[in-house]
């Protein structure tokens, strides 16, 4: 997940104190592969092979399109397991295959991508590679597909469909979901499942909502032009400082005096850099920052906005501004909505699997993910996992280089993507107009 990170911390605490309502009502008899896959999944040779797995991931990150030594693992652990797989697809991205080979076809989808963080846990398997860490969980992420992946090919007669196995690269900001669409590969897929750990969220519990669940978000950034000189006679300058300073509070305005309130938005400078002395009025000054709201027209609308506001703020003050959004290498993501039919099957099915209490909702927030993506094109949901640890030391969150996750968790991980799969297309196989032409023009 790409975020800004500091309240996700508190929505444990917040699950409890405000929705703590455990959301299921009935069973379903097509989930009766669940409860065994837990089982399964919790096995020594599934439990401690997705472990050793995970800490190898763990010891060597690699960042954005560059997964080739993890992309390898993936294959490796497909070849014997026996799934065959495309490669590459969306740069290091693979696509295994299990089932049938024919519709429906139903996705789970794990990102491979580290950070370029330096890891300051001390533990036996700390990353071997300095200033890169899996700091957001996606060795997991990985592992638990793999893992699903194991449990499906046991069960493969009775896959009533193909699960598509999606691992793909660059979740990060480099939209590599975007390049697994573009690859095709996911053309007649029906639905996909994600998940994201949760190192506030206790193993064996999880968290979602139907609906919008994480925002879509941009990044921009701005110079802002005037003219140099001493600090003492600044009538011979043209000042870039005070006209950015009166950009960023212009910026202001677009969420407290433009957007409609019930529509959540956020627009923060996190970058301001200019001058470098006392006495100089410098040149020129950068900012830059991100821009959050939950739908394509709303974030649209902010982008054209804060263009017009910069451009036109700087010059008020005899300034000029250029404006970039990175676009080509950071994609606008779009934001995370979750299929309402999807939800009641994911709450039929990780009620059977963890009991109807550990099945919580969670308020939406403003972080995002690349997984919307395919939620543009395909019905899609996504979910937080528990992996909090039962020391007493205090939680640390995703992107934080202290990051520690509970390895207990990953075999509930790897059940519910093979539940929420298979179970899909038991359920499924007969609806027709779910199965073809999953593709959509509604972006
Ligand atoms: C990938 O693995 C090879 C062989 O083990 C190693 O030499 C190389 O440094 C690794 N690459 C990265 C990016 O970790
Ligand atoms: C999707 O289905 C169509 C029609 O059956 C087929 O021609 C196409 O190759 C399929 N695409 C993929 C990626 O399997």
């Amino acid at each position: 997940m790409c975020l800004c990170f500091s309240k996700w911390f508190h929505l444990f605490a917040i699950f409890h104190a405000l929705v703590a309502t455990p959301i299921l009502s009935s069973t379903d008899s097509s989930n009766q592969f669940s409860t065994n896959f837990l089982d399964i999944a919790k096995k020594p040779e599934v439990f401690d092979w997705m472990v050793k797995i995970r800490r190898k991931l763990h010891e060597n990150p690699e960042l954005a399109y560059e997964e080739l030594n993890t992309s390898k693992l993936i294959r490796e652990e497909l070849d014997q397991l026996g799934i065959p797989y495309k490669h590459p697809v969306g740069v290091t991205g693979v696509i295994g295959f299990i089932g049938t080979g024919n519709p429906p076809f139903v996705a789970i989808r794990a990102d491979m991508d580290a950070l370029p963080i330096q890891e300051l846990v001390e533990w036996e398997h700390k990353s071997k590679v300095d200033g890169k860490m899996h700091a957001c969980g996606h060795d997991a992420h990985v592992t638990m597909v793999l893992g699903a992946a194991k449990i499906l090919k046991q069960h493969e007669k009775e896959i009533q469909g193909t699960v598509v196995l999606v691992f793909q690269p660059a979740e990060e900001g480099g939209a590599g979901a975007k390049k697994i669409l573009e690859a095709g590969v996911l053309e007649n897929v029906s639905a996909i499942f994600g998940l994201h750990i949760a190192p506030n969220i206790p193993v064996g519990f999880v968290a979602s909502k139907s609906g919008s669940i994480l925002a879509g978000s941009g990044f921009f950034d701005a110079t802002i032009s005037g003219k140099g000189g001493h600090a003492a006679i600044p009538h011979h300058s043209i000042d870039p400082i005070l006209a950015a300073s009166n950009v960023i509070i212009s910026l202001q305005h677009l969420v407290s005096r433009e957007a409609d309130p019930l529509d959540p938005q956020v627009v923060t400078v996190a970058k301001f850099q200019g001058g470098g002395a006392f006495n100089v009025i410098p040149d020129y000054v950068s900012i830059g920052g991100t821009f959050r709201a939950f739908s394509r027209k709303t974030l649209e609308q902010l982008k054209l906005r804060i263009e017009q506001v910069i451009i036109g703020q700087a010059a008020v003050q005899r300034c000029t501004a250029t404006v970039s959004f990175y676009e080509e290498v950071a994609p606008i993501y779009p934001p995370t909505v979750n299929n309402d039919e999807l939800h009641m099957h994911f709450q039929n099915v990780a009620g059977n699997l963890l009991g109807i209490n550990k099945v919580h909702n969670m308020p939406p927030f403003m972080g995002a993910e690349d997984f919307a993506f395919y939620q543009e094109v395909v019905p899609g949901y996504f979910f937080m996992l528990g992996v909090m640890n039962d020391s007493p030391e205090p939680i640390h969150p995703l992107h934080s280089p202290h990051l520690k996750i509970n390895e207990d968790g990953l075999p509930y991980g790897a059940a519910l993507h093979a539940s929420l799969a298979a179970s899909y297309l038991t359920k499924y196989q007969h609806d027709g107009s779910k199965v073809a032409g999953r593709y959509h023009d509604e972006l």
